[in-house]
């Protein structure tokens, strides 16, 4: 599975001013520097389409990205920073949840987890948030080259247990890292089988 061609589309604080919906649309959301952009860049094979930095806080805007002329892959700013500004922050959520209840071409929001942290309470309530307004979730577990597989797997075990106390189901997941490049593969065939639905 290789991106041929990604393309930046535009940068948005209004969820109205968006592309069309008129193609399937992944988005990428999870705790700020949690690693969104740097796994936008690893799926669609190009070091710098979404801007990184080591300072949270660096996406701050809607970002859309067209793969191959088929689908939107979505960049968003993360939620949950301290060091932002409560109004800031309170800003980023509106602009979030209002692009995430309005957008009819999302087929799936990819949550994605620091596989290094025990279940962290804005995680579990954005991804209650996100099923309460019935919209798929998967979960990506991230920067798993940080500490051996078998950690990261003891992580994910904590989260399901979490999960499984108000949720029927535990999501599809993948554990990946930007820097192994670990679960590209995975990640975008999931997409694949999705656009082929
Ligand atoms: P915001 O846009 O600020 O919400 O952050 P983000 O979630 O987009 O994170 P970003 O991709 O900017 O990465 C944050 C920091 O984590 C950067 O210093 C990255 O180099 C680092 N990072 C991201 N993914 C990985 C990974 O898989 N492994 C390691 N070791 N570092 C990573
Ligand atoms: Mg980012």
């Amino acid at each position: 599975e290789i991106i041929k061609e990604a393309e930046f589309i535009i940068s948005n604080t209004d969820h109205t001013k968006c592309p069309a919906p008129d193609l399937p649309e992944y988005a990428f959301i999870g705790r700020s520097n949690v690693g969104k952009s740097s796994l936008i860049n690893m799926l669609s094979g190009r070091k710098s389409l979404a801007k990184i930095s080591g300072k949270p806080g660096k996406t701050q805007l809607i970002n859309h990205f067209l793969m191959d002329k088929a689908w939107y892959l979505v960049d968003l700013p993360g939620y949950g920073y301290a060091k932002v500004s409560k109004k800031v922050n309170a800003g980023w959520g509106t602009m979030i949840n209002n692009y995430l209840t309005s957008r009819e071409n999302l087929v799936c929001v990819f949550v994605l987890i620091d596989s290094r942290l025990p279940p962290q309470k804005v995680d579990m309530e954005f991804i209650d948030f996100v099923g309460k307004n019935g919209l798929p979730l998967s979960l990506i577990f991230t920067k798993a080259d940080k500490q051996s597989l078998n950690k990261t797997n003891q992580s994910i075990a904590a989260f399901r247990k979490n999960m499984l106390k108000t949720w029927e189901d535990f999501p599809p997941y993948f554990i990946s890292s930007a820097t192994e490049t670990i679960g590209k593969a995975e990640v975008l065939n999931f997409i694949d089988k999705l656009n082929q639905a």
